[in-house]
This record gives C-alpha cells, sequence and structure tokens, in this order.
C-alpha cells in the first residue's frame, strides 16, 4: 500500500516509516521538520509540508495516489498544552480535521490515528479497557480525544475507515537500534536518566515521592516502538475488515520511576546523581493498559515484555548518538 505518514519524521513516525518500507509498502513521509529530524527519514520519499495547507495535502495525496495514512503529527507536551491550549487545539485537533477534509477530496478512506493514554485522565481503575470512561485532565489529551471523536462521525458518512491507537508510554531504539528518541527539549523519562547515565545532564529528578505507590513514585508501562509500530501495520490489515478499531497499546505491566532509574543505571553500567524534586502537575500515579483487544482483535503480541531489553535498545542508540541526530 502507499502509505502517507504525516509525521514520519518524529520518534515513532520515523520507526513506522522504516517497518512499511520493510513490510513491502510505500511510505511517502509529509512533515513540517517542526520537532522531527530529516536524517530520521533515510531514503523514504519525503514531502516538506505543513498539516495547516490543506492544498499540498490534497495534491500529496493526488500525486502519490496515497491509498492510507497514518497520522503521528502532534504536538505532546502536558505541561505545554496546559500553558498553551490554544496552540494544542490548532496544531493537534484543527490539522487532524484538515487532514480528514484533504482525504475525502482525494478519496482516500484509511486512516491509522495516533491516541493517547492521555485521554483517560486519571483512571478509577488499572489496568485501563478501552471501555474506561474517557476524561482527560489537559488539553494534550482534549485534543486527541476531539480528534476521535471526529473520526467516529467522519466514520459515519461511510467516507472513513480508521483505527485510533492509544499508546501507554512508547520508548526504545527501533529499526535494529538505528532511530531512537530525541525530543527538543526532552522531557521523557527514559531519555532523561540516559542523559544522565551520559554525563549530559546534571541530575535526574523524580517528580514525585508520595504518590500511594510501593516506592511512592509514579508507575507507567513501557511499551518499544517496534511493537507500537507492528501493532500499526496489524490495524491496517484489519482496516480491510472492519471501519473502526479502538485499542490500547501497552504491555499491562508498570514499572514505576524508581525502577526505571534502577534499570538505567543497570543496563549502562555508570552513576549518576538522582535528586527527589515536587510532583509534577497532572501525573496520573499509575498508567497501565489492558491491551486485550489489541491482542485478539489485532492479533498483536509485543516482543519487549521486560523493561531492561527495552532500555538497552535505547541505551545503545543514545549511546552511538550523544548528541542525537544534531550529528
Ligand atoms: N518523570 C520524572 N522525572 C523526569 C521526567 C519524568 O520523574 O525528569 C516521571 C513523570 O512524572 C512520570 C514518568 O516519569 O511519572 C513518565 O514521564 P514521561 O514524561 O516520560 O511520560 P508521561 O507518562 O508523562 O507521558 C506519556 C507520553 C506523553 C504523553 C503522556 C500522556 O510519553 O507523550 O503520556 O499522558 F503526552
Amino acid at each position: 500500500m502507499r502509505v502517507l505518514v504525516c509525521g514520519g519524521a518524529g520518534y515513532i513516525g520515523s520507526n513506522m516509516t522504516a517497518m512499511l518500507a520493510q513490510a513491502g509498502h510505500e511510505p511517502v513521509v509529509f512533515d513540517n521538520l517542526s520537532k522531527g529530524h530529516r536524517a530520521a527519514v533515510g531514503r523514504a520519499r519525503f514531502v516538506y509540508g505543513d498539516l495547516a495547507d490543506e492544498r499540498l495535502l490534497s495534491d500529496t495525496l493526488n500525486k502519490y495516489a496515497v491509498d492510507a495514512v497514518m497520522h503521528f503529527a502532534a504536538w505532546i507536551e502536558v505541561g505545554e498544552s496546559v500553558q498553551f491550549p490554544l496552540r494544542f487545539y490548532k496544531n493537534n485537533f484543527c490539522h487532524a480535521r484538515n487532514l480528514l477534509a484533504a482525504m475525502q477530496d482525494a478519496g482516500v478512506d484509511k486512516l491509522v490515528f495516533s491516541s493517547t493514554a492521555a485521554v483517560y485522565g486519571i483512571p478509577q481503575t488499572v489496568p485501563i479497557s478501552e471501555d474506561a470512561p474517557t476524561d482527560p485532565i489537559n488539553p494534550y489529551g482534549d485534543s486527541k480525544l476531539a480528534v476521535e471523536r471526529m473520526l467516529r462521525f467522519q466514520c459515519e458518512t461511510g467516507r472513513l475507515r480508521y483505527a485510533v491507537l492509544r499508546y501507554f508510554n512508547a520508548c526504545g531504539a527501533g529499526d535494529g537500534r538505528r532511530l531512537g528518541e530525541d525530543h527538543r527539549p526532552e522531557s521523557h523519562l527514559i531519555p532523561l536518566v540516559i542523559q544522565a547515565a551520559l554525563g549530559k545532564r546534571e541530575d535526574v529528578k523524580i517528580f514525585g515521592t508520595d504518590y500511594a505507590t510501593p516506592d511512592g513514585t509514579c508507575i507507567r508501562d513501557y511499551i518499544h516502538v517496534d511493537d507500537l509500530c507492528r501493532a500499526h501495520l496489524l490495524a491496517l490489515d484489519a482496516l480491510e475488515d472492519e471501519p473502526q478499531i479502538i485499542c490500547n497499546l501497552g504491555n499491562g505491566t508498570g514499572y514505576s520511576v524508581r525502577e526505571v532509574i534502577d534499570t538505567v543505571r543497570a543496563v549502562s553500567g555508570r552513576s549518576f546523581k538522582v535528586t527527589e524534586a515536587p510532583r509534577r502537575a497532572g501525573d496520573p500515579p499509575v498508567l497501565t493498559a489492558d491491551a486485550s483487544r489489541a491482542r485478539t482483535r489485532l492479533r498483536w503480541r509485543p516482543e519487549y515484555t521486560d523493561l531492561a531489553p527495552i532500555v538497552e535498545s535505547a541505551w545503545a542508540w543514545h549511546s552511538e548518538h550523544p548528541n542525537g541526530y544534531a550529528e
């Protein structure tokens, strides 16, 4: 299939682009490089463009005779979304609307959409299933949920078949450890701890040590980017039979912030300074996925079920690329 990968120069999008090509599909990357890295795209077809430009989107879909779209282009910083909500509704919601309009125009009817565990807000129970109430506590999660709703209504017109994949904590380096995580500024735990282990950061801060968890720190469900991307390929296939798919993607196992730090210490063999800091606003204490629907409906089987090999892949990439894609 010819697949337009919006945000294909970003962390997950670039991994997806590589996997699509390997699986015999033809990815076409569409990215404005505001967050992504040209070097991460490799030899895939690349269109420099912004999702605000509906005309360019339509032209690109027509020019390359695109069969399906995967949409990764979004802003993801929760704290920034609280400070500047309108930017998030514009970048995440309005641009997704433009993409749908261009798809409708070009007669492209298949979409795989990156959503997030943030649509659930603070869960009443864990692990979280897709039937749990959605109640985002920040504009980031709300902008993603708004897109999910728009997709549902567009699907009901018969013009769209779509998969919503709600990611828990994506991490690790994929495509044979060739494509790693390089956000500017970095805010994700695993790369931050690795940067401290590499001596590129003075310390790692633990945001909150007084949560009602066994060691007092937040628990998250870490999923390797290769496993995440494999689920997208499966979802693309499944759209041939089903018009609407909504699945969580996570391992179902939670690791605390302290456990992540210990794992990086063990994998890297380095010591570094750890500082206990106040809670970060808007962090739910525990987020773990019930991903049984992805297992049954997509026949998805994550290969990385332990944290250590996930961290090993990230450590390998960061050690080889201490300045990220800047080199
Ligand atoms: N954390 C620290 N210190 C840090 C960074 C993070 O203690 O320097 C903690 C956080 O407080 C949280 C955990 O590590 O408890 C994981 O934090 P991340 O920022 O790595 O990930 P989040 O769970 O906050 O974010 C994930 C995705 C985001 C998405 C968010 C929505 O990585 O892209 O879920 O809930 F926006």
